[in-house]
């Protein structure tokens, strides 16, 4: 991927992007669309994917038909509201390998600490791609990303429902050389790092714990 941020204005991600947001839309219903969006932009992350051929017999003839090459591909959510974006890609991508990132903010800091970590081996010979659905502040995914990147992982891209300019240029700052794709640069960030106009809280309206 060339580009440092892809926005997937396809109409049928614009049209699930905008039933997300509204306030009404139940929980089952954000939930199902999360679910619906997160394939199709698993769609566009994982273009320009390596590709071999393989033969195979049709039920004419031989031929060299492509398939991807390489490792499987780790998919690395960030707790808790990259699990609504995992479930849906994993639908698509049923044997990448996943790991997980658990960070919280320390208040006093303002720092994100690492509560949690666990991804695949061998992080250096596969594509990562790390989701969160709101890029927001940047902080958590760029810190993400550090641990990730520690753990061996060369080539990466984020995966994002929304993205604040805030959090991208935070990114573009720590990672420049981490892709983002992304259904919708917002306006900006409010003064409690919520993006604007944004859906609200990701992890509430997937999981209904507010
Ligand atoms: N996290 C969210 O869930 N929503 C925002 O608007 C920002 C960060």
């Amino acid at each position: 991927m060339k580009q440092h941020l892809t926005v997937v204005n396809h109409p049928l991600v614009q049209h699930k992007l905008t039933l997300m947001r509204e306030n009404s839309t139940s929980t089952a219903v954000f939930r199902q669309l999360l679910r619906e969006i997160s394939q199709l932009l698993a769609y566009e992350v994982t273009y320009e994917l390596p590709m071999t051929t393989r033969e195979i017999d049709t039920p004419l003839r031989k031929m060299d038909a492509p398939v991807l090459a390489g490792r499987k591909l780790a998919l690395i959510s960030i707790l808790r509201a990259g699990n609504g974006l995992l479930d849906g890609m994993l639908e698509l991508i049923p044997s990448a390998r996943v790991g997980f990132v658990g960070l919280y903010r320390d208040e006093e800091t303002l720092k994100p600490v690492q509560y949690y970590f666990k991804v695949p081996e061998q992080l250096s010979e596969r594509l990562s791609i790390v989701v969160d659905p709101m890029l927001a502040t940047g902080n958590s995914s760029a810190a993400a990303v550090d641990l990730v990147k520690q753990a061996g992982a060369k080539n990466i891209r984020f995966l994002c429902l929304l993205a604040a300019p805030e959090g991208v240029a935070r990114m573009k700052e720590a990672h420049p050389d981490v892709p983002i794709v992304t259904a919708s640069l917002d306006e900006r960030l409010n003064d409690i790092g919520y993006i604007l106009p944004g859906l609200g809280d990701a992890g509430d309206r997937m999981f209904g714990t507010k």
